[in-house]
């Protein structure tokens, strides 16, 4: 093995990590191996400083705070909602409409054993997991408009070979395999709240995916927006996995994005509790943006104008790309974030440890920084009922419980 140790030794003495070799006399050969050459690969520098800055991250003042403008589905008379679709249905019947879906994630809220998409829910009398009911939206999509639409989805290091391993035992759900993609996104270490990295075996420091706003460099990466230049494709619908009423193909929201001359487009709901902790859309610097709530002010959450609440379109990770703003995403350097999470650690005296709380944080880019390199964006405020059920939690708010509900709901009414 061509590894210094010494180098190593150095490097995570400097950078106060030497815990991380903590048990190297306790382990075989091979894991002696694998912990170091992964040691040599972290980039310690970037973390040390993504700690520091993150940590010490104060809100710019100077940033201009402006509404951003919404539509809203329920008002549209259903001449323009005919009028709009038909401009949306053209491109799904052109087969030029892909789908892009973001399960990289590592569901610890919902602490499943396993990727988040391969969690099943009791549809009376039968069970789905979440790709299934993904995969039959995509089905029906394919049969109503006599086409092919390639999926894209995103895993992590941690749930990429499980993920592969469900689709093929379920053989893809009946979908052509050609046109199901799978790429992996990038990780980064997770740090405890001092800083130090966290083992998740004694032998392996745990790393983990670093935020839905990789899916851009990762596609680029794993060479899929030339495969979706090459199949013709112009526009993307992107969302995560666990909200299982995302209209996966809606023709209304894309043909108003294309409409409205924009080259992205998202959903969003209203946001009832103006006090909650949900963050909301509008501009930042005449870009669009997301105003966390920390800066959510009173003023700021009530401010209507002509009847209009002004601040309160949250995001619900529905969005519509182009190819072009897909392709521009990708070459552009999405700002990190850390979220205190809840992840296993090996302790000072090597015990596995499962947290019951939060306990270290996690590096993320998230999706909606990418924005503000446009101009503008389309917002299509929907009913929540209808196109919102995530499964974030075991049970109570944004549960299996909540989301199996309005799916037989939304089941029993068509
Ligand atoms: P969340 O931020 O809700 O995270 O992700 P999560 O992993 O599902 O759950 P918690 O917070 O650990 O409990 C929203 C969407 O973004 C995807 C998730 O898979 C989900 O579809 N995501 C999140 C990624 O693809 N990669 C990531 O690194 C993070």
């Amino acid at each position: 093995m061509d590894i210094n140790i010494e180098e190593i030794r150095e490097k995570l003495t400097k950078y106060n990590q030497s815990h991380l070799l903590d048990f190297l006399s306790e382990i075989t050969d091979d894991k002696k191996e694998q912990l170091l050459k992964q040691l040599s690969d972290i980039d310690y520098e970037k973390i040390n400083n993504l700690y520091n800055n993150l940590k010490n991250f104060t809100i710019p003042i100077d940033e201009i705070i402006e509404p951003l403008d919404y539509y809203i589905k329920d008002d549209f008379t259903d001449s323009e909602k005919n009028q709009l679709s038909e401009i949306g249905d053209k491109i799904l019947m052109q087969n030029t409409y892909a789908i892009v879906t973001m399960a990289g994630g590592q569901g610890t809220r919902l602490g499943h054993n396993g990727p988040k998409g391969t969690f099943e829910l009791n549809l009376y009398p039968e069970k789905k997991s979440l790709f299934e009911i993904l995969a039959i939206k995509i089905q029906e999509a394919n049969e109503k408009y006599s086409i092919n639409i390639p999926w894209y989805i995103m895993t992590s290091e941690e749930n990429n070979y499980e993920t592969i391993s469900f689709f093929n035992e379920k053989n893809y759900f009946g979908l052509n395999k050609d046109n199901v993609f799978f790429f992996t996104q990038n990780k980064l270490p997770l740090v405890s709240f001092n800083g130090d990295m966290l083992l998740a075996e004694p032998y392996r420091v745990h790393e983990v995916s670093n935020g839905n706003g990789d899916i851009f460099e990762s596609l680029l990466k794993n060479g899929l927006i030339e495969n979706m230049k090459n199949r013709g494709i112009k526009w993307i619908f992107i969302s995560g996995i666990d909200n299982i009423l995302a209209d996966i193909s809606d023709p209304l929201f894309l043909g108003l994005t294309i409409n409205n001359n924009t080259q992205i487009g998202s959903k969003t709901i209203f946001k009832q509790n103006a006090y909650s902790q949900d963050w909301v859309f509008c501009k930042k610097n005449n870009k669009p943006s997301m105003l966390g709530y920390e800066r959510i002010t009173e003023e700021i959450t009530n401010a209507k104008k002509d009847d209009k609440y002004l601040y309160r379109e949250i995001n619900i990770l529905c969005h519509i790309f182009s190819i072009d703003a897909l392709e521009k995403c990708a070459h552009v350097e999405l700002p990190y974030h850390m979220a205190a999470k809840k992840n296993i650690y090996i302790n000072d005296e090597g015990m596995k440890i499962f947290p019951n709380k939060p306990n270290s944080y996690k590096f993320e880019k998230f999706i909606f920084d990418s924005f503000k390199f446009f101009d503008n964006i389309t917002l299509l405020r929907v009913n929540p009922e209808e196109e919102f059920a995530p499964i974030k939690n075991p049970e109570g708010v944004y549960s299996p419980m909540t989301a199996t509900k309005l799916y037989i709901k939304q089941q029993n009414n068509e």
